[in-house]
């Protein structure tokens, strides 16, 4: 029975929506609070059971490699300063018993491309994706992809992370259709990349978080141009539940799609009033703010 070991992370995309600040440094490593969003996705994956990062580079993503890396004259510097707390913090962003691979997508030809240049490391093994622009908050829960390796376990095929959505949002996501309309796991029947409201077969919408099996490499390989003129991951997955099973799961918890400005501002004010050092503080700078507003 093979075990879900290897996580792929597609970071090579432009990051558009947030320039100026990602004309030089990766989206990915905007902080919410004071770790950056690649963090976040990397300690659901290794609280998931995962032991192989591979991150899908792009040109300006070196800081990625470093985030993750040693940093030997930040940590003799903290060293010699005696902050063992924050000494403790720089060398945690990554456990040691799990491996970084990285890979480099030369041209950002979609998600689909980026996900198939991580078929050489994942070979005919079911891996998961995680787009670290979408920060799912579990809370009360078990970490996102935790709950969807516990689907795959019992199921045995891929398993797609969704979420319900305004109808007039579906041009923003994959969506699918299914076998019924309610429970939260569900044969996936079809699956169109942003399609308008009135064509989208349901409001169920694919989010950043999927589990697949090897197969999807082959479809990958076949891929043809989709929407935007982008090689499409919705596009080989359509085709992967033609031959095998593919499950919509409704994750617990709340997702923030930090790609987005309003999304990443909202993050940033959740996670900021549950932070242990600023939370009671920023609460009241808050509340006072709220007052003058009213
Ligand atoms: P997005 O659609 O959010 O695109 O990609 P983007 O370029 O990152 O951001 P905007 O829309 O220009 O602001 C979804 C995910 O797929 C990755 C991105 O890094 C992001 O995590 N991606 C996209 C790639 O790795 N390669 C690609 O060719 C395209």
């Amino acid at each position: 029975m093979k075990k879900v070991t290897k996580a792929v992370f597609p970071v090579a995309g432009l990051g558009s929506r947030f320039l100026p600040a990602t004309k030089a440094s990766p989206k990915e490593m905007m902080p919410i609070v004071d770790k950056p969003l690649i963090q976040y996705a990397v300690e659901e994956a290794v609280a998931a059971g995962v032991t192989d990062l591979v991150f899908i580079t792009g040109r300006s993503k070196r800081a990625i490699e470093d985030h993750f890396d040693k940093a030997y004259e930040l940590e003799t510097e903290l060293e010699m300063r005696g902050k063992a707390e924050l000494l403790k913090i720089v060398r945690e962003t990554v456990p040691s018993h799990v491996k970084c691979i990285y890979i480099r997508q030369s041209e950002a030809l979609g998600l689909g491309h980026a996900v198939l240049c991580a078929a050489p490391v994942v070979g005919d093994e079911p891996f998961a994706v995680l787009l670290a622009d979408d920060l799912l908050d579990e809370r009360e829960h078990e970490p996102v992809l935790k709950q969807m390796v516990d689907v795959y376990n019992y199921h045995r095929c891929s398993v797609l992370g969704v979420m319900n959505v305004e109808r007039e949002q579906t041009r923003q996501y994959g969506i699918v259709s299914t076998e019924r309309d309610s429970g939260a796991i569900q044969r996936v029947t079809g699956m169109v990349e942003k399609p308008k409201p009135e064509d989208a077969p349901s409001t169920q919408a694919v989010i950043g978080r999927y589990i697949l099996t090897g197969r999807v490499f082959d479809h990958l390989r076949n891929l043809k141009p989709g929407a935007g003129g982008e090689l499409q991951l919705t596009d080989a997955i359509a085709a992967l539940l033609k031959e095998e099973a593919v499950l919509a799961y409704q994750f617990k918890g709340t997702r923030y799609d930090c790609g987005s400005k309003l999304g990443y501002l909202q993050a940033t004010v959740e996670l900021g009033l549950r932070h242990p050092e600023v939370g009671e503080g920023f609460a009241r700078f808050l509340e006072e703010r709220c007052e003058k507003c009213s």
